[in-house]
């Protein structure tokens, strides 16, 4: 069994990591890079840099999903830092996922203003996603999400996770939107299955593919955070077919 999936396969499903600093340093490296072009004025710190992109009229450009992906150098910078390399050496099977196809592996980062719940999805379990058809992995593999807060409130975290509901089922219903099917499911009678993720910024919130999560929004101060999905050769002992 990797790692990761040994981080999940609790009763929980979910494990709390920490993150280098060194990969922190890294990550606001390449969001300063694309979000530089963007601002009022050159030169701006980071945190400077990110309160000016909400504040100014080039926010909509950050909202769309292809601008906040990493571009490929970005992903080989990123993926060759000792964090992930780590997890490759100990499981080879061990990739991240391409839901997009774009012919590299998918990381992207998400800034979501203060007060505004629309910068934020609804509770959902990531696979089901996979399921209506937005990407696909090879036969007896399976997936571990990875969800890095970057920056938030510490008093309103940017996750909520439900602990122990990758062992439950839900029904979603499915619509037919923007060229995709999408799961529509109400937060409302699961609420009280969900608690803000145990997580701050120097550490991730490591979880199962299963487990309903939803992002948060601060009254006040925006957050940043990045997330990933690793793809690994699923070893669960029944999903493991004899040699002979
Ligand atoms: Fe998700």
């Amino acid at each position: 069994m990797s790692k990761l999936t040994s981080y999940v396969d609790t009763s929980n499903g979910f494990a709390i990591v920490a993150v280098p600093d060194s990969l922190l340093r890294l990550t606001e490296e390449i969001i300063r890079d694309k979000l530089t072009p963007l601002a009022s004025r050159s030169g701006l710190e980071f945190d400077a840099l990110l309160a000016d992109i909400i504040r100014g009229k080039h926010f909509d450009a950050v909202k769309g999903k292809e601008f906040r992906m990493f571009d490929a150098q970005a992903v080989d910078r990123w993926m060759y830092h000792d964090f992930c390399q780590d997890f490759f050496k100990e499981d080879p099977s061990l990739y991240i996922s391409d839901e997009e196809k774009l012919g590299y592996p998918n990381i992207y980062w998400r800034l979501v203003r203060g007060g505004l719940a629309s910068d934020v999805g609804p509770v959902h379990a990531d696979h089901w996603f996979w399921d209506l058809g937005h990407g696909s992995i090879p036969p007896g593999h399976r997936r571990v999400k990875t969800w890095i807060p970057l920056r938030q409130d510490p008093q309103h975290v940017g996750l909520s996770i439900g602990p122990g509901t990758h062992r439950m089922d839900f029904h979603y219903e499915k619509v037919f939107k923007d060229g995709k099917y999408k799961p529509v499911f109400e937060r409302g009678p699961v609420n009280h299955l969900l608690i803000p993720a145990p997580v701050r910024v120097g550490q991730a919130v490591v979880f199962h593919d299963r487990l309903l999560h939803g992002g948060e929004v601060s009254p006040v101060q925006l957050r940043l955070s990045m997330e990933l999905t690793w793809v690994m050769r699923d070893t669960a002992e029944s999903n493991v077919i004899p040699s002979s």
